[in-house]
């Protein structure tokens, strides 16, 4: 991890970011916004190359509506055959540069349809299905303790501020617990009346191990979900990953004015 650090703190001339934001499928483009400074994964210490489609594979540190963040264009899947320590590594980089608030982005399926594809989901909590958990192993007490609580992992500070922007923004933002599964394979119309009765409102393939990191080491997390289709078998129809791409395309204005606005006021 110091040999990680230390390269970032060369490559970057020590910047200090506040804030971390991890854009997930088809949102990757915020971060091309901005000029900065930019380190391929695959040049950190203890960082694997990215390989997912629609995934850069970057770490983006540049000032974002006047405040220091880092973005990570691009994350590691537990369905690509990572393990939990590679997925949940890079948030504990972020951490040791110092972040406090971490804004964590997805492309998530819709369990039901009080929601349509298109629209932006605050995550209020989430339901680890993904059999396992990224804490377990020896545990590193300088970065957070064994048995963590988790019951405000998603801090209603953040979602607080996040609605604010979004009411004034005229952006119509849900809010709604987030199923995480391992994937790859998208979840079978059975798997999705059961995810409905534990009380999950979207589903996907990340961000749930890299929030319970982040919360066990001290950041606040916000998690945004972008619904990109509904879930096999809410609808009839078979689901494909350029639909959750194009519909990551068509709202990601929205969603990038929204992100702006939120780093600008945390
Ligand atoms: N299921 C799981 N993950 C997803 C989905 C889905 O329907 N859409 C985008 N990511």
């Amino acid at each position: 991890m110091n040999s990680a650090i230390d390269f970032i703190n060369e490559k970057t001339n020590n910047f200090k970011p506040v804030t971390g934001i991890i854009l997930g499928s088809g949102l990757g483009d915020f971060a091309d916004e901005f000029e900065g400074i930019r380190v391929p994964y695959a040049e950190i210490p203890g960082f694997q190359a990215s390989h997912v489609a629609g995934h850069k594979g970057l770490l983006v540190f540049a000032e974002v509506a006047g405040k220091p963040v880092v973005m990570m264009q691009g994350r590691y899947h537990f369905y690509e055959g990572h393990s939990m320590q590679t997925v949940t590594y890079p948030t504990k980089v972020m951490k040791k540069l110092g972040i406090k608030n971490l804004i964590v982005t997805n492309a998530a399926g819709l369990l039901h349809k009080e929601f349509i594809p298109g629209d932006l989901m605050l995550i209020s909590d989430h339901l680890n299905l993904m059999g396992t958990n990224p804490l377990i192993g020896k545990n590193d007490d300088d970065l957070g303790p064994r048995f963590p609580d988790q019951s405000d992992i998603y801090t209603k500070d953040l979602r607080k501020t996040a609605k604010e922007i979004a009411a004034k923004l005229n952006i119509n933002i849900k809010e709604g617990v987030y199923a995480g599964l391992t994937g790859p394979a998208y979840e079978t119309p059975a798997e999705v009346r059961m995810l409905r009765g534990l009380g999950a409102d979207a589903v996907g393939m990340s961000t749930v191990p890299e929030a319970i990191v982040a919360n066990w080491c001290g950041i606040n997390v916000l998690g945004i979900s972008c619904l990109t289709n509904y879930a096999c078998g809410v609808i009839d129809r078979q689901l494909s990953h350029n639909e959750v791409i194009e519909t990551a395309d068509r709202i990601k204005d929205s969603f990038k004015k929204l992100l702006f606005e939120i780093v600008k006021a945390i």
